[in-house]
């Protein structure tokens, strides 16, 4: 087993039991509950918590309790997006994870409470969790940051109003790189402030991030044309249908294939930078994450 396969497999289910334990005990409604652990516990590749725990891995320091906590609460405002944005209203998705989305099977209104409940517990998760206050209240700043009005909400109005108007592929970055962007970014600067990294290497890895981040959504446009429903676990060729602005839309395959290209390359090249401004950092584990991420 390779060091990936072997953190893949030991994490993951460590992520999904800190999320299962949270919302069973805080819930206080069963249906909401049901329909919370439903999109939870419907896979997904977990790339956000598990770059948070990465990062924190590649600095030296074994994994503690409040580091699934910060991971936990980034996947759980992850799902609530996803829910909402497969909504009618939204993208109008039928299929999430391999699964009926949650609206399919819950109802437009409880597939909406579903999201708004899982978007305050990952709040409620942070703010409780076991970490020194000041790294909190700055984790909590920036987990708002992410996920609000300057960054994935942000980035979900703008994608809407992208099918309205064709963007630019200055304005579509911009798009991408909040809707998607942003709780990436949080994932690697949680990371970093976690495993109590100076404020120039939190940077870098913000900017590898960044990379990352709009790679990313480059790469969900790509198969959203490329791939299958198989393959995907969600329908395909919805942005077409919806006369969503993307990256094949503007570029092609072929350029977006190779937008996809420069972008990890960068990302690549922030990690070198870590590096050298920390010789204790081992970056193989983020490396084979984007290694995962390459496209067939
Ligand atoms: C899908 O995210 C939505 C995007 C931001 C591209 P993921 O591709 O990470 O979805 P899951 O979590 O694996 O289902
Ligand atoms: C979603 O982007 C970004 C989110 C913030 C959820 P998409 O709408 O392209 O994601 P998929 O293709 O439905 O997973
Ligand atoms: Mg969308
Ligand atoms: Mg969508
Ligand atoms: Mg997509």
């Amino acid at each position: 087993m390779t060091v990936y396969n072997n953190f893949y497999s030991v994490q993951v289910p460590l992520i999904e039991q800190e999320m299962i334990d949270f919302l069973e005990e805080h819930t206080s409604n069963s249906y909401l509950k049901e329909s919370m652990l439903y999109s939870i516990q419907a896979g997904g590749k977990r790339l956000r918590p598990l770059l948070v725990l990465a990062t924190v891995l590649s600095f030296g320091r074994e994994l503690e309790k409040k580091d699934y906590q910060t991971a936990a609460a980034l996947e759980m405002i992850h799902t609530y997006s996803l829910i909402h944005d497969d909504l009618p209203a939204m993208d109008d998705d039928d299929l999430r994870r391999g699964k009926p989305t949650n609206h399919k099977v819950y109802g437009e209104a409880h597939g909406i409470l579903a999201g708004d409940g899982l978007l305050t517990a990952a709040f409620q998760l942070l703010s409780l969790s076991q970490m020194e206050m000041n790294e909190k209240v700055l984790l909590l700043q920036l987990l708002t940051k992410a996920a609000g009005t300057e960054g994935m909400v942000a980035g979900q109005a703008g994608d809407l109003q992208g099918e309205q108007r064709s963007l630019s592929l200055e304005q579509l970055m911009d798009v991408h790189k909040k809707k998607t962007g942003a709780l990436i970014e949080f994932a690697l600067l949680a990371g970093g402030i976690l495993s109590e990294q100076v404020e120039e290497i939190v940077e870098l890895l913000g900017e590898f991030a960044q990379h990352l981040g709009l790679a990313f959504q480059i790469r969900d446009d790509l198969l959203d044309v490329i791939s299958s429903e198989e393959e995907l676990g969600k329908q395909v060729g919805r942005d077409e249908t919806l006369n969503k602005s993307t990256y094949p839309g503007l570029l092609g395959v072929e350029g977006a294939k190779t937008a996809f290209e420069e972008q990890m390359a960068s990302a690549e090249s922030k990690l070198l930078e870590v590096q050298k401004n920390n010789d204790e950092f081992q970056p193989e584990l983020l490396k084979e994450i984007l290694k995962q991420l390459a496209l067939q």
